[in-house]
């Protein structure tokens, strides 16, 4: 598990396994846009403040994922304990 937080000092949510970070979001009240929910469309993309996602799209270019600024929350995960996104 790892968690969300909702922007700088925002709430914060654990995502567990089995659960996708949209899925997480969307259960608190929180809706991202989102087409296919497999990594492919980026309909998705969110920006990421803070922590390191762990990519798991076909969505972003190689530099794009290294940059860590945005992830798939349809899909990708975290690589750090806490990803702070830009919402
Ligand atoms: Fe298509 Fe997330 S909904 S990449």
């Amino acid at each position: 598990p790892f968690e969300v937080q909702i922007g700088r000092g925002g709430a914060i949510h654990t995502v567990p396994a089995g659960l996708s970070v949209l899925e997480v979001l969307a259960r608190n009240g929180i809706d991202i846009p989102v087409s296919c929910e497999q990594g492919v469309c980026g309909t998705c993309l969110t920006r990421v403040l803070e922590g390191t996602p762990e990519h798991r799209d076909v969505f972003l270019t190689d530099q794009e994922r290294a940059a860590n600024d945005s992830f798939t929350p349809c899909c990708s995960r975290a690589r750090s304990a806490r990803l702070v996104l830009d919402l």
